[in-house]
């Protein structure tokens, strides 16, 4: 835990005893049990549902603008504003350097395409905005698709199949399952449809940090990984790719993640909380 983080705990209500009980259970088993910091507390799971409201605000802004001809720069733009309007701050501005306040990936991009004034949304694109969130500190993370204009069957079909892959994982996020699980059942689902997996990239922890612990795979054994403890914060991201899953990084801008094959790729995103009876969408 960092200095930040242990303050934070301080402060908070312990984590009851029967879920430090059944953690304890867990670890008998051999079964790998999260640190204790990866637990939110009540007030800390109420700064990031704050967090994800504005979140969730930016989206529905983006939902209600998109359209054919825009930049994806414009899109920066509305994020940008409709966030620092509500007091908070872009997540992946500067973080590890990256350029700008949203990525915005089209077509046979994977994730991490970077707005410009160059690139336009033509009828037909696929494009998946990424918003990042930090208000009063606290984290928050969630994607969506949006289709432009007439859009082709097969592009229709990658981008609601991959919902479904984000809503098996979601279906597999139950107090005291473990990642696994979740990486199980999205690649069962996509899958089953004929589509692949990226492997590279996964969901993470988000809260107190950008990326916490666990990494969140979408491919994975059934009960294996990190057990899921009520009180855990993480994202669910699946990028589905409708050729092969290999991936390849924009060699220019260092961030940019294309499809090897130059195929379509689709992802949806949601930050949860695993509570004690099953998990609950925070950025919806
Ligand atoms: N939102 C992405 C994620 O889910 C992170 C993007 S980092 C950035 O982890 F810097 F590229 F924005
Ligand atoms: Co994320």
């Amino acid at each position: 835990m960092d200095e930040k983080t242990v303050k934070l705990m301080d402060e908070q209500e312990p984590i009851p005893s029967h879920i430090l009980e059944r953690m304890e259970e867990c670890r008998k088993k051999g079964m790998e049990v999260p640190d204790p910091s990866l637990i939110k507390r009540p007030a800390m799971i109420q700064g990031i549902i704050e967090s994800s409201k504005i979140n969730t605000g930016v989206l529905d802004t983006v939902a209600a603008q998109i359209h054919d001809g825009m930049s994806t720069q414009e899109i920066d733009d509305i994020v940008s504003e409709y966030t620092l309007g509500h007091g908070a701050v872009c997540a992946p501005l500067h973080f590890e350097g990256y350029p700008k306040s949203v990525c915005t990936s089209i077509n046979e991009e994977v994730c991490h395409g970077i707005p410009s004034r160059h690139r336009k949304l033509h009828d037909g694109d696929i494009v998946n905005v990424d918003v990042s969130t930090i208000y009063n500190g606290w984290y928050s993370d969630a994607s969506r698709m949006f289709m432009i204009g007439q859009v082709s069957e097969a592009r229709r079909k990658l981008v609601e199949e991959t919902k479904k892959c984000l809503e098996a994982g979601l279906a597999a996020a139950k107090p005291w399952a473990t990642v696994g699980d979740i990486g199980y059942a999205v690649s069962k689902y996509a899958h089953s449809r004929g589509y692949s997996v990226v492997r590279e990239l996964g969901g993470h922890g988000v809260g107190i940090e950008f990326h916490e612990d666990p990494f969140v795979s979408h491919v994975g054994k059934q009960h294996t990984g990190m057990v899921l403890v009520p009180g855990m914060i993480f994202t669910i991201e699946p990028m589905i790719n409708a050729g092969k899953a290999g991936v390849v990084i924009d060699p220019y801008n260092n961030w940019t993640i294309y499809t090897n094959d130059g195929k379509d790729s689709a992802q949806w995103e949601h930050t949860i909380l695993i509570t004690e009876t099953g998990n609950e969408i925070l950025t919806y």
